[in-house]
């Protein structure tokens, strides 16, 4: 049976279709944005059947419901991907900024037995509603900045094994009923548990033995992840981890040289890691080591802007060496609070000087490859999936130059049509 276009739009000032293959772009294919002047889109139901200039085909049949929308001096993007969350967590953390505005740094605060610590007591008290309910308003907040798909890992629940599980099954049921797709991460190594920081090991057989068997036989999540870093779980114990995810069918990040050079970026590379994320004290030699195995970096700079950091991730030099970029929020309540992957692209620009087309290329077919999504979403191309976003731009330079603010007019996910503003 023919497809029928359900939807057009049309008239559009600039379509960045992001065409091409389905695989994370480097070097020069991350500014081949597949941009068309007085672009059209159709969609049928959920997915895209066209893509192009000017008018519809003849051949193209319309549904005689269909809407049609005229984009004239907006620009539209494939739907935003946020390959980085701690989506699902109790508390909030504000008091930490007094502290950090009198010198005390994020590893301190950790150390001290507050940060990360403070949420997982945050997240054992939350009830499941109330933890669902906290995720679905920041959902809702990053839907409206044009973001159709997000990761989301556990984490704040360490040891206690019910409360990582609480999470993860927040994550489940919000996929289920909240219009954005959820990527589920488990992230039991997120913080050493103070009944176990004289015997990390025993934690990580704890994690090994029972915690990852249990989330890849029940299916709870997808990706593993671990929070490589000093003080925290070391190169050994991170390998030990993923290598065991790994063997369970679990696909795997981490958290690589956030505050720290440690070494993580490199054992991304001999693991097979999807994606290596942070990496802002990566060594050149841990880069040339991912760019051969395709290890996407994904780049967090509203987290190093809060951590009142001046050293930014080496993007440039990263896209130099061939690594694919992808750029996330990190949302979380202590090193990231904020859903805005609008603002996180503007940093990329103002602070990583990578280039707008480079940043777009990072927010959609790159995060998709950060998901193994890559095949589904992230390019306006035949076949997939139809989410779209209109943004009230004239030209993608000014998305990113024009900041702090939401360019977003309207989302279209699976095919339906969201209005924004
Ligand atoms: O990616 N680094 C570890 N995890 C988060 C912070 C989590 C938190 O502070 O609650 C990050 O920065
Ligand atoms: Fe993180």
């Amino acid at each position: 049976m023919e497809k029928k276009a359900t939807l057009v739009i049309k008239e559009i000032s600039n379509l960045i279709t992001m065409k091409g293959p389905n695989r994370a772009r480097k070097k020069e294919e991350m500014s081949n944005v597949g941009l068309i002047n007085n672009g059209i889109v159709a969609v049928s139901n959920d997915k895209i059947i066209y893509a192009g200039e000017g008018e519809l085909p003849k051949e193209i049949p319309i549904s005689k419901n269909v809407k049609i929308i005229s984009a004239k001096g907006k620009t539209v993007t494939p739907g935003l991907i946020d390959s980085h969350t701690h989506l699902v967590h109790g508390g909030s953390r504000e008091y930490e900024l007094t502290k950090k505005l009198e010198g005390k740094k994020y590893l301190e605060i950790l150390e001290s037995g507050g940060g990360i610590f403070d949420t997982v007591e945050a997240t054992k008290k939350a009830t499941f509603d109330e933890l669902y309910k906290k995720a679905e308003k920041s959902l809702n907040r990053m839907f409206s900045y044009g973001v159709t798909t997000v990761e989301a890992k556990s984490g704040y629940g360490l040891d206690d094994f019910e409360t990582e599980l609480k999470q993860l099954k927040v994550i489940q049921e919000l996929n289920k009923n909240h219009l954005v797709d959820l990527v589920p991460t488990f992230l039991g190594a997120h913080a050493i548990p103070k009944e176990y920081k004289n015997n990390v090991d025993k934690f990580v057989d704890i994690i090994t033995k029972k915690m990852i068997p249990y989330v890849a036989k029940y299916k709870l999540a997808e990706f593993c992840d671990v929070f490589c870093e000093k003080g925290v779980f070391t190169i050994g114990q991170s390998r030990k981890i993923l290598l065991e995810a790994k063997k369970h069918g679990l696909l795997l990040k981490i958290h690589a040289d956030e505050i720290e050079p440690l070494g993580g970026a490199e054992l991304a590379a001999e693991l097979g890691c999807v994606s290596a994320d942070h990496l802002v004290g990566t060594s050149e030699e841990g880069m040339k080591k991912m760019s051969e195995k395709n290890v996407v970096a994904t780049l967090l700079p509203t987290t190093t802007f809060y951590l009142q950091s001046n050293k930014y991730a080496n993007a440039r030099k990263m896209i130099d060496l061939g690594l694919p970029i992808s750029l996330s929020t990190d949302y979380n309540p202590g090193s990231s609070p904020t859903e805005n992957l609008q603002l996180v692209m503007s940093f990329g620009a103002i602070k990583m000087n990578m280039t707008p087309k480079e940043i777009i290329t990072s927010v959609t077919i790159n995060a998709a490859s950060a998901l193994k999504l890559e095949d589904k979403v992230g390019s306006l191309e035949v076949g997939k999936k139809a989410d779209i976003i209109i943004f009230d731009v004239p030209n993608l330079d000014y998305l990113i130059y024009h900041f702090g603010v939401n360019h977003t007019e309207t989302v279209i996910k699976n095919g339906k049509v969201y209005n924004i503003t």
